[in-house]
């Protein structure tokens, strides 16, 4: 027999409770948060959908290895382990350890960086763009337009736009550009998946222009799944070698363990250069650790050659985006409007066509997350102007392109009841949606004002 339901592909040995809240009490809590969600104690929340990194559950085999760790200053067993892991995954000869993406992130863009540069991607997420920008050089996204249409379906809505790659480097002279960066899946376009046709014709644009080509590639498995259903000439090939052909047309790789090899804390970065490998080294050990641990213990290196490896295994991606597929198509029959197709990690609602009444000035994305808190405990995460908008001079609102409520999934954490829950949240929130009005911000940090900021409810 054919079974329709795609079960979770475990069993659950340990288990965490969830606090149930009442209404009543959301609403003071939400209060006392001054109606940032960023601001809530983890206790007050019933499903956490705030981010897929550093949030997965760990196998028993991970725990294990987390027993098995060598916590050796130099040479560990479990260095060595997760330095074979991923030379065999990416191709890479040079494998550095960080203690997270963003660390990698800062040693390598500090090096490759500087005033003059400027960095080209398909679309850079924050600490990439953030660290590019602090070495003085400039970052530049360039997705195909698909990627700025919610509704228009695309197969693989986290493409670079080939053509406009070409006119840059035409533009910039391909000296100055620090590297070309494919982010996959790509985060901030809305988990997008990458095509390997892309990957293929951008590595040999950089290739005859002599530009270094990186890969983000924290989601690179789900990245795989996409290209292994969506792409011609793939569904026979094995997860793990469309992530290791895709590796291999790049000349180097970022990767955050938090998402897909995982770990709840890690991340390394690996390249095929040997002198870029030694100039990164060098900050490595000054800022991070020596280079047979970087920024982990032991036991942590253990887990992430053991999640790197689970990853791939075509039972548990199947779940993984068949999971969040889920959520997006149930959603979207409810008729919330959401990011077309869904991604691999997160399901994206489009706040600005959900509170067609609440004037950007007004926050309608925060205005989403905090009535899905109210009404459901679950906690979201605004990926629209109080995350990106800025101020003219005279103190007017520069909003952000897109008013989003990133709704993320933690790897096998949650069961599909939990969804269910979720999902049924947004009926309550569907009727009265035109009267609904939304917030006002009370104090702001200067900069990445979205984790401190306080707001009120308007009127
Ligand atoms: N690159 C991408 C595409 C990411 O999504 C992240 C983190 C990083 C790099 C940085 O890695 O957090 O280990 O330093 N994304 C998280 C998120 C924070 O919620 O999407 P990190």
């Amino acid at each position: 027999m054919h079974h329709k339901t795609i079960i979770e592909p475990f069993r659950i040995k340990s288990v965490e409770p969830i606090r149930l809240s009442s209404q009543e009490e959301r609403v003071q809590y939400l209060k006392e948060a001054h109606y940032n969600l960023f601001q809530l104690t983890s206790d007050r929340v019933i499903i956490d959908l705030l981010t897929d990194s550093g949030t997965s559950a760990m196998s028993a085999e991970q725990w294990g290895g987390i027993m098995r760790g060598d916590e050796s200053y130099a040479g560990a067993s479990s260095w060595l382990r997760m330095e074979a892991e991923i030379k065999d995954l990416t191709g890479f000869p040079y494998v550095l350890p960080t203690h997270q993406g963003r660390a990698a992130e800062r040693i390598l863009y500090s090096y490759l960086g500087g005033e003059g540069k400027t960095f080209i991607a398909n679309t850079h997420f924050d600490t990439t763009r953030a660290n590019i920008e602090y070495s003085g050089a400039t970052a530049i996204d360039i997705p195909i337009a698909e990627a700025y249409e919610p509704e228009q379906f695309h197969p693989f809505k986290g493409n670079m736009d080939t053509d406009k790659l070409r006119a840059l480097i035409e533009e910039k002279g391909g000296a100055n550009i620090g590297a070309v960066i494919l982010t996959v899946t790509n985060n901030s376009g809305g988990g997008q998946p990458v095509s390997m046709a892309n990957t293929r014709e951008v590595a040999a644009i950089c290739k005859e222009a002599g530009i270094l080509f990186l890969l983000d590639a924290c989601r690179i498995a789900e990245n795989a799944y996409f290209i292994h259903w969506r792409e011609e000439g793939f569904v026979d090939h094995a997860y793990r070698s469309i992530a290791q052909e895709m590796f291999r047309l790049a000349d180097g790789a970022i990767m955050s363990a938090k998402k897909d090899a995982m770990v709840n804390m890690g991340g390394f970065l690996a390249v095929k250069d040997a002198d870029i490998a030694d100039a990164c080294k060098n900050m490595l050990i000054i800022t991070e650790g020596y280079t047979t641990y970087g920024g982990l213990s032991g036991r942590d290196m253990e887990a992430i050659a053991i999640g790197l490896q689970e990853v791939f295994f075509p039972d548990y991606l199947k779940y993984r985006i068949r999971s969040t597929t889920y959520v997006g198509d149930k959603l979207r029959e409810k008729g919330v409007p959401i990011m077309w197709p869904v991604g691999g990690h997160a399901v994206y609602v489009d706040a600005k066509a959900f509170y067609p009444n609440i004037p950007v000035e007004e926050f309608p994305g925060q205005a989403l997350a905090c009535d899905l808190y109210l009404a459901g405990g679950i906690r979201s995460c605004e990926i629209g102007s109080v995350m990106f908008g800025k101020y003219t001079d005279d103190g007017q609102l520069i909003p952000a392109a897109t008013e989003l409520v990133r709704l993320a999934i933690p790897r096998r954490v949650y069961t599909q009841s939990h969804m269910d829950y979720m999902i049924e949240t947004f009926d309550g929130l569907m009727d009265n949606r035109d009267k609904r009005t939304g917030y006002t911000i009370t104090y702001e940090p200067p900069f990445l004002r979205h984790f401190t900021a306080n707001f009120e409810p308007k009127g």
